[in-house]
């Protein structure tokens, strides 16, 4: 399969078009952005690792009956996907407090959220993706009560999974952020799961597995997601 027209680029991949009109060929790069853009940077094996790590974690949730988007690897750094109608809403579960839960409420940073914490938040970088309610999702007509329903449910089904996955290898799944698309009257797991959107820590050292080590000038950052990758199986090369 061939890259066709170029559809977009993001802030860390691009997606193109291909010969079948259901299908998107999904480019991982080496661009690192955080703070909405704010801070850029260019990491060697990045995108390769990425395509990797997110290619093996879509299959494991198909194989736990979450239906995704991933079709197959097709390069180092390029995966085939069904081409979805993107929600534009981002689902985030937190199983520990950190991040812009502490910033926004004050709570102390590491605590444990029994039961586990879910918030939306519009996909709008220029806005700094302002966090929004099911009624603001209702009124702007962003997604369905049904749809909101599904991806609330299937949220938490993904955290279940991988929560498990991740400290079966000593990890702790700090949160994470999901994107959902329509493909053929469906909603369908979106985008990428990858330490670039999501926090990862060590379960005996805390330390920071995930793309807080860009955040915070903490250096290592593709040398930990590989950490990670080969903590939990992602065929590497
Ligand atoms: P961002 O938009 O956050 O800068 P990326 O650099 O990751 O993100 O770009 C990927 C873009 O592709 C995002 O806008 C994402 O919503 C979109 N996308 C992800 N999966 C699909 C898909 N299966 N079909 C269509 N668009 C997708
Ligand atoms: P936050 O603490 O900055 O709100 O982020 C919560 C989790 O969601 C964290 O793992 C990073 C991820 N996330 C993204 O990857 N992109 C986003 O735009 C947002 C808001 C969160
Ligand atoms: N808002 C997220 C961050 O600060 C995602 C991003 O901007 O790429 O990392």
């Amino acid at each position: 399969m061939q890259r066709g027209e170029h559809l977009y680029a993001g802030k860390a991949k691009s997606v193109y078009l291909t010969d079948s009109p259901n299908l998107l060929i999904m480019h991982f790069r080496n661009d690192t952005s955080a703070f909405d853009g704010e801070k850029v940077a260019q990491l060697d094996r990045k995108g390769m690792v990425n395509n990797k790590f997110s290619a093996f974690i879509m299959q494991k949730l198909e194989a736990q009956g979450i239906k995704t988007h991933f079709e197959k690897l097709l390069t180092d750094d390029e995966s085939v996907v069904k081409k979805l109608d993107m929600i534009p809403v981002e689902c985030v579960v937190r199983n520990i407090a950190t991040g812009s839960l502490c910033k926004r409420l004050g709570v102390e940073d590491g605590i444990d959220l029994e039961p586990p914490v879910f918030e939306f938040f519009l996909k709008d970088d220029a806005r700094h993706d302002p966090m929004v309610n099911e009624y603001h999702i209702r009124a702007f007509g962003w997604a369905t009560d049904q749809e909101v329903e599904f991806m609330k449910a299937t949220t938490f089904k993904v955290n279940d999974v991988l929560w498990q996955l991740f400290k079966e290898h000593d990890m702790l799944l700090v949160d994470f952020k999901l994107e959902y698309g329509r493909y053929d009257g469906e909603l369908l797991l979106g985008d990428e799961f990858t330490p670039d959107g999501c926090r990862i820590w060590d379960v005996a050292t805390r330390e920071k597995l995930d793309k807080d080590r860009f955040r915070r000038n903490l250096g290592g950052v593709v040398e930990a997601y590989e950490e990670v990758a080969h903590r939990i199986g992602v065929p590497l090369d």
